[in-house]
């Protein structure tokens, strides 16, 4: 999604913005630009399609852009206008200049209001509106909180927004409503960022704006108000991610880093979660106890958060034999709400800013449920909403494809699952602490093992070199992970896949099993096994190929098999999150086999900030 960066101080505002901005490349953008103030106090703004290098190059050639203070910055993921030159933001007039994030929704009327004006636009897009609008009424009013308020009042939708007035190149202004922003402190500069990872090189204090805020931005002041207009009393907040955590480390990709990166985030999430061998989540303020009297527990999420949701829902059912309903957030939104007060809403969350879920959340709220957060962006708006969270302790995750975040919700949903079937009676104490232990102790190690031991990967992905289309299958819980196994593939090697119950193929599906079709068969539960192998002989005597991923002592699968990708020898309702990684791995060595852009996938963004 799209990326703010605003900077005031004595640096090189330009340099500032570039390294920023390519700070926020992970979150997805097909544009970029800047505006500075030149040393003549003129706003100079450039811009390009692309790759951000392209309004590098233009900064480079361009001699106005060095010895500048003051400056904002702006990675586009189109909405509203084709991704060009013309669309990309700054928008603005010679009055001022805007980047936005989030969608104007009522940008169409406004816009034939201000035609009916005269006024004219150059680009597509409707934050030019916003910022056509907000010039109007600077214009009229002189003001510029004022005319900001006015404007803004006049609008619907979601906006982080960063302003630079032409008459004031000392002063930067920026409101939220619906989509993040914050506020760096720095010394003797001062930035605003959609998200810390633009700033994290020069300071890791930052106010977080709430919704409504407005904050005026200088060298060394920071003014925010709140919506009624008063003084926001907001903490000064540090972020504990360090660059180290949002730099690659020496690894090719942050998705192979990220990946790497699981054993340890597992340990970290569950550590304080375990307490004499029994999960325990006192400290967070859960009240366990409230899974007795609950009837159903609903899982709302989208994309590989929500295939986390799914682990989750087999081990509420499995472990406190209580149903429940996974739903895609942007679904969950529009059905009749079956549920209310007694219910619990569980929302799963990287970013804690997927728009879908944020609403999901609020919707939820709103029918009086119990809403519980899972969420890794500490300080998010979801975090911040639900009425409990529990933190994933994954640390950025900075490539679009889903990783480690998966690893450590699936695990903590797990741990979450086993407490709530302690309260019910459903799981013995003794089980309970198998459970974590397993979670904690053995599930880090079977990921190293995956990980330290990937030839067979690499080899399978070598195989699907040329593939365009292929199947996941899977059984049970399996299916779920055929699902998040498909999602990866998908998202980053851009190769075709269906994801199916093993047992359901022969319904209709079989029939595009042809010569070297490949079919990932995943094989974590011994009760399925036979069913399983069934299946994969199946598609085999259809000319499949079959890259099967399970525990060594699934002997005859692994005859069938043409690779084989080995699951360490762990519970069998626990495999699944340590199988995962293999097939994260396998998405990632084939993208990288084909030269792709692995940590930026082509249409994709890293936060969903848009419903
Ligand atoms: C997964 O690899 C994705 N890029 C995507 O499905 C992601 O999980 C989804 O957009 C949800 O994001 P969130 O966890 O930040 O809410």
């Amino acid at each position: 999604m799209c990326g703010i960066i605003g900077y005031v101080g004595k640096a090189e505002a330009a340099e500032r913005l570039i390294e920023g901005l390519s700070a926020l490349e992970y979150r997805g953008y097909d544009s970029a630009g800047i505006s500075v103030f030149t040393k003549e106090s003129k706003l100079l703004t450039l811009k390009a399609e692309g790759r951000l290098a392209n309004v590098a190059a233009k900064v480079e050639a361009c001699a106005e852009t060095r010895g500048v203070h003051c400056g904002i910055g702006h990675t586009r993921w189109a909405t509203h206008g084709a991704p060009s030159d013309r669309n990309s933001h700054p928008h603005g007039t010679e009055l001022l200049q805007l980047v936005h994030n989030g969608i104007i929704e009522n940008y169409a009327d406004i816009k034939e209001e201000l035609l009916n004006k005269g006024k004219t636009f150059l680009s597509d897009t409707d934050t030019e509106v916003l910022a056509v609008l907000l010039s109007e009424n600077y214009a009229q009013m002189g003001d510029k909180l004022g005319a900001i308020k006015k404007t803004l009042s006049a609008v619907t939708g979601s906006y982080g927004i960063a302003i630079a007035f032409a008459d004031d190149s000392t002063h930067l202004y920026c409101a939220r409503s619906g989509s993040p922003l914050i506020v760096g402190v720095g010394e003797g500069e001062n930035y605003v960022a959609s998200d810390i990872t633009a700033l994290l090189r020069h300071t890791r204090k930052y106010y977080q704006l709430r919704e409504g805020d407005i904050a005026v931005v200088s060298e060394d002041a920071v003014v925010i108000t709140d919506k009624n207009g008063d003084p926001a009393d907001l903490p000064l907040e540090t972020a504990d991610w360090d660059v180290q955590a949002a730099e690659r480390g020496g690894y090719p990709h942050f998705m192979i880093k990220e990946i790497n990166e699981e054993s340890e985030t597992v340990k970290k999430t569950l550590n304080t979660r375990i307490k004499n061998g029994l999960p325990d989540f006192e400290a967070e303020g859960l009240d366990i106890n409230m899974f007795k009297d609950l009837e159903r527990v609903h899982i709302v999420a989208c994309g590989t958060a929500m295939y986390a949701g799914c682990v989750g829902k087999c081990r509420f059912e499995s472990y406190a034999r209580m149903p429940a309903h996974v739903e895609v957030a942007s679904e969950f939104r529009y059905a009749p709400p079956l549920f209310g007060k007694g219910d619990l809403v569980i929302i799963i969350s990287q970013s804690g800013e997927t728009a879908d879920s944020l609403a999901a959340l609020r919707l939820a709220k709103e029918c009086g449920a119990h809403t519980l957060a899972i969420v890794n962006v500490i300080g998010s708006s979801i975090a911040r909403e639900a009425d409990n969270v529990l933190y994933t302790w994954a640390g950025p995750e900075i490539s679009v494809c889903s990783t480690k975040a998966y690893t450590v919700q699936a695990a903590l949903i797990t741990l979450l699952a086993a407490a709530a079937g302690v309260a019910r009676g459903t799981v013995t104490e003794e089980e309970a602490a198998r459970i974590a232990s397993c979670l904690h102790d053995e599930l880090p190690l079977a990921i190293e093992k995956i990980i330290n031991n990937a030839d067979p990967i690499k080899a399978a992905a070598k195989a699907l070199h040329t593939t365009q289309s292929m199947f996941f299958i899977g059984r049970g819980s399996d299916t779920y992970l055929a699902s998040e196994g498909s999602l990866k593939l998908k998202e980053i090697t851009y190769t075709h896949s269906e994801a199916y119950a093993a047992g359901e193929l022969k319904h209709g599906t079989i029939s595009l099993i042809e010569q070297g079709t490949p079919v990932v068969s995943i094989a974590n539960d011994p009760r399925m096994y036979e069913k399983m192998l069934s299946n994969i002989r199946e598609v085999k005597a259809r000319g499949a190929m079959i890259i099967a991923v399970c525990a060594k002592d699934a002997e005859d699968i692994i005859k069938v098999a043409d690779h084989w990708l080995e699951v360490p020898a762990l519970r069998s309702d626990i495999a699944g999150i340590a199988a995962a990684t293999s097939l994260q791995l396998l998405a990632y060595y084939l993208a990288d086999d084909r030269g792709l852009d692995v940590d930026k996938p082509r249409n994709l963004a890293k936060s969903v900030t848009v419903e």
